[in-house]
């Protein structure tokens, strides 16, 4: 039999989230944990206690060291572009967790780093690889829908307040990557509008009304709250022959499909001649499959490693996240009107047939 050799893996930030991936790491197959890097050496004792065949070490460079294959990072925001250069720079495969950067020159930096020393860049888009995701995103594509006339998301809760990033820039990035997935589109443009509730003192918004544009007049908008009493995870996403609500916080049948809608008469004249006539149909709750979606994400991670394949939320899904997140900053910080995204020319999608 065949021995394969498993892909050693390190991970810096063992806060809230890094725990998460480290358990996957150590259960899936083709993976070995090898070491934890984290400032807080409380933090590495709980892991090393979890998980006692890993190294720890405070200091993260430790582990440009240990015959790696790839790293994981899971700090804060504003240390992931130096970090995931410093690993790529030595020759590690890197995941970060999202947002990829702060701001997009070094999200690119990032990607042409990576394409020049030639390795794997993922972002931890883990709703990209959610099964209910994947499902809504065959639906819609299948046309069962219809045409997609909006997106409605909301993201809320009782925290988890975050010092150094808004409400917008630790929640968006799922919604925005979801909704860019489920389109096979980026906004023309984005206003958000917020407030400094309990975050006041640090300047930094706790809520924020996002809306996107699409071509074609498609709309997106998402809430984003820190200060909610109730934890929402909730998608509706209304098309012109029917309408479906995910709902990843219900423990079945998180997706919904409505054959609701509304049909009006072909010719209108005048305003009398518009009546509108209303379809109440079946309401179907498909199976979706179990598996954890961060699973799927770390094990997508690995294949990408083996077999050399470009992730599914490569470096590249990392930018155009950050683009709208900082066209939505901007409207933010004004008047709240609608700002353009800024797509640089070389990531503007061809139109298809235009050759080389
Ligand atoms: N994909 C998801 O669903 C998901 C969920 C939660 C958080 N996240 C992301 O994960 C990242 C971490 O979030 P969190 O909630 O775990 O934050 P956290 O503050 O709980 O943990 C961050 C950890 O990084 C460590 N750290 C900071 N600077 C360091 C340095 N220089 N060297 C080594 N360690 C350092 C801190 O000590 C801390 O333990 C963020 O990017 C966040 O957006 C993703």
């Amino acid at each position: 039999m065949q021995m394969t050799s498993k892909l050693r893996i390190g991970l810096i930030g063992a806060g809230y989230w890094g725990p998460n991936l480290a358990r996957n790491f150590v259960e899936m197959n083709d993976s070995e944990l090898v070491a934890v890097a984290d400032l807080d050496q409380a933090k590495l004792d709980k892991m090393k206690s979890r998980f006692p065949k890993i190294i720890t070490t405070r200091i993260y460079q430790d582990l440009f060291d240990l015959n790696l294959d790839g790293v994981v990072i899971a700090t804060p925001p504003i240390t992931h572009y130096k970090f995931a250069s410093e690993c790529i720079e030595n020759g590690l495969h890197v995941m970060v967790e999202k947002p990829l950067v702060l701001n997009s020159p070094q999200g690119e930096k990032l990607v042409q780093l990576a394409a020049q020393k030639q390795r794997i860049l993922m972002v931890g888009h883990t709703f990209e690889y959610n099964p209910a995701v994947r499902y809504i995103k065959e639906v819609i594509d299948s046309g069962e829908l219809g045409e997609v006339y909006y997106i409605d998301a909301v993201r809320a809760n009782l925290g988890l307040f975050q010092p150094n990033v808004n409400a917008m820039w630790d929640l968006a990035p799922h919604d925005i990557s979801i909704v860019l997935y489920l389109l096979g589109q980026e906004p023309l443009s984005v206003s958000s509008e917020g407030g400094m509730y309990v975050t006041k003192k640090i300047k930094q918004h706790d809520v924020v009304y996002m809306h996107m544009r699409f071509p074609e007049g498609v709309l997106a908008t998402i809430r984003l709250s820190w200060l909610d009493p109730a934890k929402t995870r909730r998608i509706t996403v209304v098309g012109s022959k029917k309408m479906l609500i995910y709902d990843d916080v219900a423990t079945t049948e998180k997706v919904k499909i409505y054959d609701k809608g509304v049909e009006t008469p072909d010719y209108v004249e005048k305003y009398e001649d518009f009546q509108c006539s209303y379809r109440y149909g079946d309401i179907t709750a498909p199976h979706i499959s179990g598996e954890e979606p961060l699973r799927m994400e770390c094990q997508h991670f690995l294949d990408c490693i083996k077999y050399g394949w470009q992730p599914q939320s490569d470096g590249e899904s990392g930018v155009r996240v950050v683009r709208v997140l900082e066209a939505a900053e901007k409207s933010l910080h004004g008047s709240g009107g609608q700002v353009q995204v800024a797509v640089p020319e070389y990531a503007r999608p061809r139109a298809v047939g235009a050759g080389d």
